[in-house]
């Protein structure tokens, strides 16, 4: 049995140091003309090295979290920390893939990267910059497209220069906003095994939401759960408790993997994260090592069901 986490930060007011790498403590964000805030006492750290997954249902400010600690938007209340310091501009070690791809229109797929590269690393020769942008574009299976502008390209693809472009910086903090949301399934299923492999090899730091809970579970040292909007804030925090290295179909094999699936999908259903569940096995016997209390010692909250006007976006 797993031990209950205990590295998420009291709701409470406190004036210890930050010693996680991204740290938020009691972060509001009301945007002009809402009457009530989107994110609301939100309090978490996230070490250095750990890859969180940001789970909740659509609406409830996941993408206004990645803004904050990409440092595009600031907090009303509360403080965010990036290596023990006050974060509130962007900067090139933390790399983000948005949901909306934020291509430059007018580069191609080649300039689009490289830019990126060349801005976080000044330094480096024209042919190393073009060489560490083709890489991450091969990786992403774009090479064909290389001299295409976004316009000529579909939104899986765009996507796909987004990852590339982020990848491509090799930044500290990777901050992915359902970065595999518009892919196939294979071209999905190959780009998670290459993130699987880039964070276990250069053990990067990973804030990455999604709405897939099997996406979650395959790569996420920890998933947070937000609950419903207005005024979301975190309603627990999953532990996951497979083993590491993980791959897809392995982890499916393990005892706790239903349960942990059961507890987010739950979450996502009816806004509660139960403190305890066992299932039934898959040849369906009781298996007691499926038994898991991975929540924070922090209180999870009842939640409101979530209202569908709220969740649509004011473009
Ligand atoms: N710039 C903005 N100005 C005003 N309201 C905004 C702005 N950005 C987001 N919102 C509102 O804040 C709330 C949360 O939006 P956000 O995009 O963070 O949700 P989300 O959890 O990412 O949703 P989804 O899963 O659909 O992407 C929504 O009600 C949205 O309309
Ligand atoms: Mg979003």
């Amino acid at each position: 049995m797993n031990a209950p986490v205990s590295t998420l930060a009291s709701p409470a007011v406190t004036v210890a140091p930050p010693t996680a790498l991204l740290e938020l403590r009691n972060v509001e964000k009301t945007f002009p003309g809402r009457a009530k805030p989107v994110l609301t006492q939100l309090s978490v750290s996230i070490p250095e090295g750990q890859f969180a997954a940001i789970i909740g249902c659509s609406g409830a400010g996941k993408t206004t979290l990645i803004s904050l600690l990409a440092g595009l938007i600031t907090p009303d209340r509360g403080e965010i920390f990036f290596a023990g310091q006050l974060l509130n501009t962007p900067g090139p070690e933390r790399a983000v893939v948005f949901q909306n791809y934020s291509l430059l229109p007018w580069l191609t797929v080649l300039e689009n990267v490289s830019l990126a590269v060349t801005a976080a690393a000044p330094r480096l020769s024209r042919q190393a910059v073009r060489e560490q942008a083709e890489y991450f574009i091969d990786l992403v299976k774009l090479s064909a497209a290389i001299k295409k502008r976004p316009r000529e390209l579909s939104a899986g693809m765009r996507q796909r220069v987004g990852i590339a472009r982020a990848f491509a910086v090799e930044p500290q903090v990777l901050l992915l906003d359902e970065p595999f949301s518009l892919l196939d399934a294979l071209t999905r299923f190959e780009l998670q095994e290459q993130l699987v492999h880039i964070c276990e090899r250069t053990q990067k730091t990973v804030v990455m939401v999604t709405h897939d809970v099997d996406e979650a579970l395959l790569l996420a040292d920890r998933i947070v759960l937000m609950t419903n909007g207005p005024a979301a804030t975190i309603g627990g925090i999953l532990q996951v408790p497979l083993p590491r290295p993980r791959q897809h179909g392995k982890i499916l094999e393990h005892p706790a993997y239903y349960p942990a699936r059961d507890q987010l999908l739950s979450f996502l259903e009816s806004g509660v994260l139960s403190l305890d569940t066992t299932r039934k096995g898959q040849k369906g016997k009781e298996d007691e090592d499926a038994k898991i209390t991975t929540l924070s010692p922090v209180d999870v909250y009842e939640l409101s069901r979530w209202d569908a006007d709220a969740g649509v976006r004011a473009e």
